[in-house]
């Protein structure tokens, strides 16, 4: 089993999804969980404020994975929000551990695998880049899909959601002290693709 943990717009969904194709790996990006919630609070008009009702949110979670609002900046916020709330994190923890422990493996892709939902995973890899850099492709693929933003209010998005992220008291952004760091910053797609994969290999050669 595979843990892909790392901050937003690090690279980590492009890498855990490359990695199972890889491997031939099924994959979970866990961060669509927490999206869907969001999604599912917004469309009913509830409460980010309120655990109770994010909670609400989570209960009996059906989604479409493609559906195009679960990653609008609206639910990204919302989602980070979310996620801070202990009930949450418990309602989806199952899902995610029944997913980790198939049978032939799986790759895992969010905040909290290698800590929380794996910790016992073969591989573990924390991905980060420079919060300028995450900004900077966070934009592209914004602008890619007709969204037009300023790159200050993306980077101060970015700076907010990493504060919250790695501040919260549950499952904190943190790297396992097990996990390989794999800097993305100065990396193209491909490179940062092949060197996850070695890296990978490596770590599974030394097991
Ligand atoms: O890639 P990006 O950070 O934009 O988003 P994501 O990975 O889809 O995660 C959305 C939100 O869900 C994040 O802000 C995290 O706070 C939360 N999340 C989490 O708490 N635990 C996970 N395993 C995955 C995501």
């Amino acid at each position: 089993m595979i843990a892909v943990d790392g901050p937003a717009a690090c690279g980590k969904g492009t890498i855990a999804r490359a990695l199972a194709k890889y491997f031939d790996l099924p994959h979970m990006d866990t961060g669509l969980l927490y999206r869907a919630v969001a999604l599912n609070l917004w469309r009913w008009g509830g409460d980010p404020a309120s655990e109770f009702e994010a909670l609400r949110a989570a209960d009996d979670l059906g989604f479409d994975p493609d559906d195009e609002e679960l990653r609008t900046e609206p639910v990204s916020k919302i989602a980070s929000s979310v996620s801070a709330y202990p009930s949450v994190r418990a309602a989806l923890l199952k899902r995610q551990q029944d997913f980790a422990g198939q049978p032939g493996g799986a790759v895992l892709d969010g905040r909290d695998i290698g800590t929380v939902i794996a910790p016992n995973a073969e591989v573990k890899l924390f991905v980060t880049a420079e919060a300028e850099v995450r900004a900077e492709r966070r934009m592209k693929e914004l602008q890619n899909r007709g969204i037009n933003v300023h790159f200050d209010d993306v980077l101060a998005d970015i700076h907010a959601r990493d504060e919250r992220d790695s501040t919260r008291p549950v499952a904190p952004l943190r790297q396992a002290p097990d996990a390989l760091l794999l800097d993305t910053s100065k990396l193209t797609v491909e490179q940062a693709i092949a060197e996850a994969v070695r890296l990978v290999e490596e770590r599974l050669a030394d097991a």
